[in-house]
């Protein structure tokens, strides 16, 4: 009698508590991309600009397709930008100065857009805009005297500890499916040199290495990751350290896209740990014996860069689903979103042998999972509580996380031009969604006001407010200062989280924190600062890390 009358009980309290306990949700919004948004930067508090390639998208500019869009995460709603040469598949950062530069791109000019030029050698910039809305801010391009040295489609790039940019690879013209017409090289924006520098990494990682996975590590040296190689580059003495390849036979870059991510930095030593995740385990890469039902692997790879980590090497673990295109995304409070991408295939269009319609992918990936970094190795990967996105994205997708604290979700386009259904599996994808946390839906703590530059190493009082659900003693808090990245096939260039050390005050009133000791640690530049309280993170604050000057030029 007492066991049926607790369990009534036990009952009674769960159905009272389902509705009121916050899951995360996705959100689709009212308005559509107008581009596939096959790139994303966070660029301001409010605006995100998306590229797409240079084709046949709805949203029109000066009575054309549009190559880029802006995005406003207050309103949702987008407005067209104004870009000359065509950013399909180009990277992209910040600049130490918040000037945004897209680099690199697509050679082809489309038929039905010839407006739009060539863009493989092309720098696109977008100034720091203070208008929430982005009235009056475009991207800036002069091809004729602001171009990279050397031709690259499918490049990397990352910002370093001067505040400029590492550009990685990529290839001079069009190649079918992998990097047959490679430029195998690096260069900076703005340059500091007036050749490329050969680089013999991009040549051992042939022919599967478009679009490396590279991390400023807080030394200023650089890591990378393509196809199944990595080393740590040294951009001052210009060496290379070869570190062990990715275990199994997997490989991770396109166009056998798995992901990677620098795992969040923490004082006092900064310990860099790289998580990579997806890809195949393949030895061809002849597209005629690839099919888009070949299994992607589930295996991450997980590296600490200090000696004894290098000396041990990759230790492995699994995601809950193979994944070929999978995202990897910081959570303010340290965990990693795995999102995105499929269970079959390759990245690319239409060069297997049994695309479906064009895409080389199949098996679209709906549910997220969360990667916590501090568990236990088998008990870091989690899809409990995550919902179904209902959209299958997959080749030329992105997802970003904003200073509101959500991810913003959009594109996907396996196709050479615009394809929309009824009957197309993978079709030009327009809808764009949020995946929102748990914490949008609660009182969250608030970061009432920022400075709007910080110095390196050095101590900042701020007001907050912390809402009293949240006001215990003992409660886990968390100071992120975050790059939110350059989304662009299934990689975030220059995405990092630096926790800060700090403590709020006994009123609750105000937060101290200490910034990183240099730009090693956080290459100067924008940064949003989160504050999370027991896993309930407030809006970001949006700083500028440093001087704000702009990066050193060739004299
Ligand atoms: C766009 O086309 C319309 C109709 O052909 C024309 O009236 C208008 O001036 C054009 N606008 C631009 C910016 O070229
Ligand atoms: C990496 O790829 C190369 C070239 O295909 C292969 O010889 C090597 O065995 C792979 N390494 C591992 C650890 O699988
Ligand atoms: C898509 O474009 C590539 C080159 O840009 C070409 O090789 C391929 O045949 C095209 N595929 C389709 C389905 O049109
Ligand atoms: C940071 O500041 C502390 C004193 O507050 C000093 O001891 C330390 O050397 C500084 N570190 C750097 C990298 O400048
Ligand atoms: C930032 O630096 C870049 C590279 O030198 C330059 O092109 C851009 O105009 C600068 N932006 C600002 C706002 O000074």
């Amino acid at each position: 009698m007492i066991r049926a009358a607790l369990s009534i009980f036990a009952l009674v309290s769960l159905s009272f508590a389902a509705p009121s306990a916050p899951g995360w949700r996705f959100d689709l919004k009212k308005e559509t991309s107008g581009i596939v948004a096959l790139e994303a930067i966070v660029v301001s508090p409010t605006l995100v600009v998306f590229f797409d390639r240079a084709s046949d998208d709805p949203l029109q500019v000066n009575n054309h397709s549009a190559g880029g869009a802006l995005w406003n995460l207050e309103t949702s709603t987008v407005r067209p930008l104004n870009v000359l040469t065509n950013s399909f598949c180009a990277s992209g950062a910040l600049l130490s100065n918040g000037t945004m530069a897209s680099v690199g791109g697509d050679p082809n000019i489309f038929p039905t857009n010839p407006e739009i030029g060539a863009g493989n050698q092309a720098i696109r910039l977008f100034q720091p805009c203070d208008s929430p809305t982005g009235d009056g801010c475009d991207i800036i391009e002069n091809p004729a005297t602001l171009h990279l040295l050397e031709k690259r489609w499918y490049p990397s790039s990352v910002r370093i500890f001067d505040g400029s940019l590492l550009i990685v690879g990529g290839m001079h013209e069009d190649t079918p499916f992998y990097n047959t017409d490679p430029a195998l090289s690096f260069e900076f924006f703005p340059p500091k040199e007036d050749t490329p520098r050969p680089s013999e990494f991009l040549k051992r990682s042939l022919p599967a290495n478009l679009f490396p996975r590279i991390f400023a590590l807080p030394d200023g040296k650089i890591f990378m990751v393509a196809n199944n190689q990595s080393i740590i580059y040294d951009i001052e003495a210009q060496t290379e350290r070869i570190l062990p390849d990715i275990p199994n036979n997997v490989r991770v870059t396109n166009p056998i896209d798995g992901s990677a991510i620098l795992l969040p930095l923490s004082p006092p030593d900064f310990v860099p740990e790289v998580l990579v995740c997806g890809g195949t385990q393949t030895d061809t890469i002849d597209p005629l014996l690839l099919t888009s039902q070949t299994p992607a692997t589930s295996q991450c790879s997980r590296i600490r860069l200090d000696e004894e980590g290098i000396a041990k090497g990759w230790e492995v673990e699994h995601m809950l689903e193979g994944r070929i295109m999978p995202e990897l995304v910081h959570l303010p409070n340290g965990q990693v979103l795995i999102a995105n991408g499929g269970r079959t295939g390759f990245a690319a269009i239409a060069s297997v042998s049994d695309p479906i319609g064009n895409s080389n992918a199949d098996h679209a990936v709906l549910v997220p999972s969360l990667y916590t970094p501090t568990a236990p190795l088998g008990q870091r990967i989690s899809n409990a509580g995550l919902p179904s996105s209902g959209i299958a994205r997959v080749y030329h997708s992105s997802i970003t996380l904003t200073p509101q604290g959500n991810f913003l979700i959009a594109g996907s386009n396996p196709n050479n031009h615009t394809v929309v259904g009824p009957g197309v599996k993978f079709p030009s994808e327009f809808r764009v969604q949020t995946l929102d946390p748990p914490f949008m839906f609660v009182e969250r703590p608030k970061i009432l006001s920022m400075p709007k530059k910080l110095a390196f190493n050095k101590s900042f009082t701020v007001p907050i407010s912390v809402p009293s659900s949240l006001a215990r003693p003992g409660a886990n808090v968390q100071i992120s200062l975050m790059d939110l990245g350059f989304s662009s096939h299934a990689f975030h260039s220059s995405a990092r989280l630096v926790f800060m050390n700090g403590k709020i005050s006994q009123d609750g009133k105000s937060l101290t924190f200490t910034t990183p000791p240099n730009g090693r640690v956080y290459p100067p530049g924008p940064a949003t600062i989160f504050l999370t309280i027991d896993d309930v993170t407030s809006e970001g604050a949006w700083v500028m890390m440093g001087s704000g000057n702009s990066p050193p030029t060739l004299e």
